[in-house]
């Protein structure tokens, strides 16, 4: 008897379970179409941090723009050597920012926030810099790292432009104050930072010289106006770089390499130059007597992180970017390389091809089907009208 009554009420206790998930499953079903749209979205999600097959594609809530931001319907991302970073636990995210990696998006304006002014309106095709949450299928964002897509770019094209570009224009005007005539060593010259400092430098009347990892990178660099460089893999670099400068050295290093490359950069760097630091490719530590160099040649040496700067300077810096540079895309002056589009489930197989070092621009992940379209010009015609007022 006792025996019968447990059966019973396990089954009666299953049965609850059964009627709770299913009442669970029907009420986000009634909150959902409660709500007019879909609560939950597609992005890639990691259940423990380490290589590239942590990454897969879950459901994930779909996020709500706050004060002052901007819901945007993702077409593409890009992918970053930092979210190599993050996927391996290295690079947290800002506080506050979405925990879901991507640091850039093109899209769609999907929900304009409140305290948002008038200058980006529903459906209109924009491209944006994130401190995270681009490999989704929606992300917010503060409404002053919205730009325009420029016209006759497709979602793909536009998804290539922020954090390369912002990134680049930063080392050079920001911090490295650049000027005509400057020689510009740019080490990774073919990445997606180099080849967007290599044009950026070429528009500022200065002189690109590269650094980069075969001779294919190197003709890509120099197509994209690089007066010429050195690969990597074939010994030290410095006499070639400094060849093109008639010896007088750089006024301007933008160093992504670091350790490696210190020592040949104290050579290269020019009397009063200046020596931008913006990554540690080549490891953090030194062993020699770098600051002797810096005091005999009075080089400025800096620092830079974009993803952690304040909201107010990513606006100025987009500002500017959008006034002086953006229009320059849709001119043609302006060229994104794109290395490779992979669709968002091969996130894994993006990364490594990124950590293999195979790229020349940028790898692209296509997130929404129509990624490849351009949207039509008479929209983007009445939107550069409102950003432009
Ligand atoms: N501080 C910031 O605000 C900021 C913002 C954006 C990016 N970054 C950093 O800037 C760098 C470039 O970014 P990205 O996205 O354009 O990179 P990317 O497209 O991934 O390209 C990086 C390239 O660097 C070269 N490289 C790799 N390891 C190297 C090493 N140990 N020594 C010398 N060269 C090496 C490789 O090119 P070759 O085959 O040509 O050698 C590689 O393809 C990354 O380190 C990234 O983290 C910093």
């Amino acid at each position: 008897m006792a025996c019968l009554w447990r059966t019973a009420a396990a089954s009666f206790s299953f049965c609850v379970l059964v009627l709770l998930v299913c009442c669970a499953g029907s009420c986000e079903g009634v909150l959902n179409m409660a709500d007019g749209a879909a609560t939950t979205m597609r992005a890639v999600v990691q259940t423990e941090t380490g290589g590239p097959q942590t990454m897969s594609v879950g459901s994930v809530s779909r996020p709500k723009p706050g004060q002052g931001e901007v819901l945007i319907k993702v077409m593409a991302t890009a992918v970053n050597r930092a979210d190599t970073l993050q996927r391996q636990g290295w690079y947290p995210p800002p506080a506050g920012s979405s925990e879901i990696i991507g640091l850039e998006a093109s899209g769609v304006v999907e929900i304009v926030g409140e305290g948002c002014s008038s200058k980006f309106k529903v459906g209109d095709p924009v491209i944006a810099l994130l401190a995270g949450g681009g490999y989704a299928e929606y992300c917010t964002v503060p409404e002053g790292q919205l730009m325009p897509l420029p016209s006759g770019f497709s979602f793909v094209e536009g998804a290539a432009i922020p954090e390369g570009w912002l990134t680049a224009y930063q080392l050079l005007h920001f911090v490295g104050s650049v000027k005509k005539g400057d020689y510009v060593l740019i080490h990774a010259g073919a990445s997606g930072v180099g080849l967007a400092a290599v044009q950026l430098t070429v528009a500022a009347g200065a002189i690109p010289v590269v650094t980069v990892g075969s001779p294919e990178k190197l003709a890509s660099a120099v197509a994209l106006g690089a007066v010429g460089g050195a690969n990597r893999h074939e010994g030290p670099w410095i006499d070639t770089a400094l060849k093109f400068t008639d010896g007088k050295g750089f006024n301007l290093v933008l160093d992504c390499v670091a350790g490696s490359y210190w020592e040949q950069n104290a050579q290269a760097v020019a009397l009063d130059g200046t020596w931008v630091l913006y990554a540690l490719m080549g490891g953090a530590d030194i062993d020699g007597p770098l600051f002797r160099t810096l005091l005999k040649k009075r080089v400025t040496l800096v620092g830079t992180t974009l993803r952690t700067r304040s909201l107010d300077y990513k606006r100025r810096l987009i500002s500017q970017f959008t006034q002086t540079s953006l229009p320059k895309f849709s001119s043609g002056q302006f060229k994104v390389s794109i290395a490779k589009v992979f669709p968002l489930d091969q996130v894994a197989d993006s990364h490594t091809f990124l950590e293999e070092n195979k790229n020349t621009g940028k790898i692209i992940l296509q997130v929404h089907d129509g990624a490849q379209d351009k949207p039509q010009p008479q929209q983007q015609q009445q939107q550069q009208q409102r950003v432009d007022l």
